[in-house]
């Protein structure tokens, strides 16, 4: 595939691994297995194209209303997950950073997520974002309440600075955001770095989302104009 029009910030929406399972007859959870897996190949493949900025949707706020035993199942996935994957993230330069609120998560995730993100701090091959306990619209209010609380001078506030309130200070917003499944929505994620993000819909369900359909998807972006609201040239 031509690397010529990379995106610099790739978000992605990793949907229908409950769906996955259901096909399959199998429970729920190994839809979210078999998921794990496909992420730690697009985090390859990104890292391996040269994708500076990975963000992935790995729970939202909305998603604890889901049954208690597929939330603690998650979230012990999540824990062994970067468990074993530490090593690699370290070999490969690869920085982890979350979007969310870690504060509220089970308390031994809470753990591994923080000794993840301590000990790949200084990585720079890569920033790999995990939208964990995430909603776009409380990151937006969390950003006010920060705001405010430091009587910060409403005429010195503009659109970059409120920037540097949201999980997401330092990182340029996304280009492209791909959302599997065949769902039409952006769930809460990312609203106000999204703003010019251009999007992608494919219908792949998330734990049979490839390298090749990745590439696919950075095609497609490849052809895009974006024209952020100038004539185009
Ligand atoms: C995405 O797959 C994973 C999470 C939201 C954690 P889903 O669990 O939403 O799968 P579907 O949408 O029910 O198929
Ligand atoms: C969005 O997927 C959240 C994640 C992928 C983590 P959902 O499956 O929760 O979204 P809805 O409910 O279909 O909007
Ligand atoms: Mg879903």
């Amino acid at each position: 595939m031509s690397t010529t029009k990379l995106p610099t910030h790739l978000a992605i929406i990793m949907d229908g691994n409950g769906r996955w399972a259901k096909q399959r007859g199998l429970p729920r959870s190994e839809g979210h297995r078999q998921g794990a897996k496909t992420a730690k190949k697009i985090v390859e493949e990104s890292r391996r194209l040269g994708i500076n900025h990975l963000t992935l949707y790995t729970f939202s706020k909305e998603n604890w209303s889901r049954p208690k035993s597929e939330v603690s199942f998650l979230f012990d996935l999540l824990k062994k997950f970067l468990q074993g994957e530490v090593t690699r993230l370290m070999k490969q330069d690869i920085r982890l950073n979350i979007l969310g609120e870690i504060n509220e998560l089970p308390l031994g995730t809470r753990n591994v997520v923080q000794m993840v993100c301590t000990k790949t701090q200084n990585n720079r091959s890569m920033h790999l974002n995990l939208a964990l306990n995430y909603s776009g619209r409380a990151e937006i209010v969390r950003a006010c309440k920060q705001l405010l609380q430091e009587n910060f001078d409403p005429d010195s506030l503009t659109e970059e600075t409120f920037k540097d309130y949201l999980y997401t200070k330092g990182q340029p917003d996304p280009d492209l955001i791909i959302r599997t499944s065949g769902e039409l929505r952006l769930s809460n994620y990312l609203l106000y770095q999204a703003a010019y993000a251009e999007l992608y819909f494919t219908p792949v369900l998330w734990p049979d989302f490839s390298p090749k359909h990745l590439h696919a998807a950075l095609e497609d972006y490849a052809g895009r104009k974006r024209r952020f609201g100038r004539v185009e040239e």
